[in-house]
């Protein structure tokens, strides 16, 4: 308990981190396993990211977990993603609730199957008057056609008259979030991959070579300690 605080207490300044979820696929490769069975075990460490990120009293998490490019993978892979993401939303719910975790999504959510806004929309009820944890799922998201949606949506908002960035921002998927302070991308790959495109023009960035299932909880306070050391200008002095 103390410790928890005390983490807390250190933490103070983290108040959004996003996370690019990458090397599922080679994990399992390397293993001599189908790619699915990667997917499946970067479930498991979504878990623990999740419960880790709110002991250390991070406000915002999101998770980018299928962009508007993964469209181009093979059929079973996508659908096996999308299958996996609703097991694992409905078989969450009632923890994620308990620990007053308030889950969102951001993307084009409309373009999803069926089965899965079904899901996405019984946990956004569920959840949305808790208080802790906001957990944001990245899916079918792509950073340009955010932008490009909440250009639109300001226009018709507004009639003729000229958009300003306050506008674009208020029509991003998810409204009143801070840019996030880090993000991470596992799998040593570098590059943003259409990730928060508005969003992380001031982010810190971290890469580490490790597969996203490897990934764990002394990884990611480590990422955090790190954080502590940078110094933030916003090109300021
Ligand atoms: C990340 O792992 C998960 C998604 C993009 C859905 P990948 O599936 O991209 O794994 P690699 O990059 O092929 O190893
Ligand atoms: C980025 O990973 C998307 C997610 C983690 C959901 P990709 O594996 O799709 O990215 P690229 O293709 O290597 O850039
Ligand atoms: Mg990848």
């Amino acid at each position: 308990m103390a410790r928890i605080f005390l983490h807390k207490l250190i933490m103070r300044n983290i108040k959004h981190l996003a996370i690019i979820m990458d090397g599922n696929g080679r994990w399992a490769k390397k293993k001599g396993l189908p790619r699915i069975e990667g997917h499946k075990r970067g479930v498991s460490v979504i878990k623990k990211i999740v419960q880790s990120a709110d002991d250390m009293g991070i406000k915002y998490l999101t998770l980018y977990s299928f962009s508007t490019e993964n469209w181009k993978r093979p059929k079973s892979e996508v659908k096996f993603l999308f299958k996996l993401m609703e097991e694992n939303l409905k078989k969450e719910a009632e923890n994620l609730h308990k620990n007053n975790i308030h889950v969102l999504f951001a993307g084009r959510i409309d373009e999803l199957p069926l089965f899965l806004q079904k899901t996405i929309l019984e946990m956004k009820n569920l959840t949305r008057k808790n208080t802790g944890l906001r957990l944001i799922f990245a899916i079918n998201y792509g950073g340009r056609q955010e932008i490009v949606d909440a250009v639109n949506k300001a226009f018709e908002m507004n009639g003729n008259k000229k958009i300003d960035k306050d506008m674009v921002r208020k029509f991003l998927y998810v409204p009143d979030v801070p840019d996030p302070d880090i993000v991470i991308r596992t799998s040593g790959e570098q590059r943003m991959s259409n990730f928060l495109t508005w969003q992380s023009v001031y982010s810190e960035l971290y890469f580490t070579s490790k597969l996203w299932p490897d990934f764990d909880r002394n990884d990611l306070k480590r990422i955090c300690d790190d954080y502590q050391k940078r110094k933030r200008r916003f090109g300021g002095l």
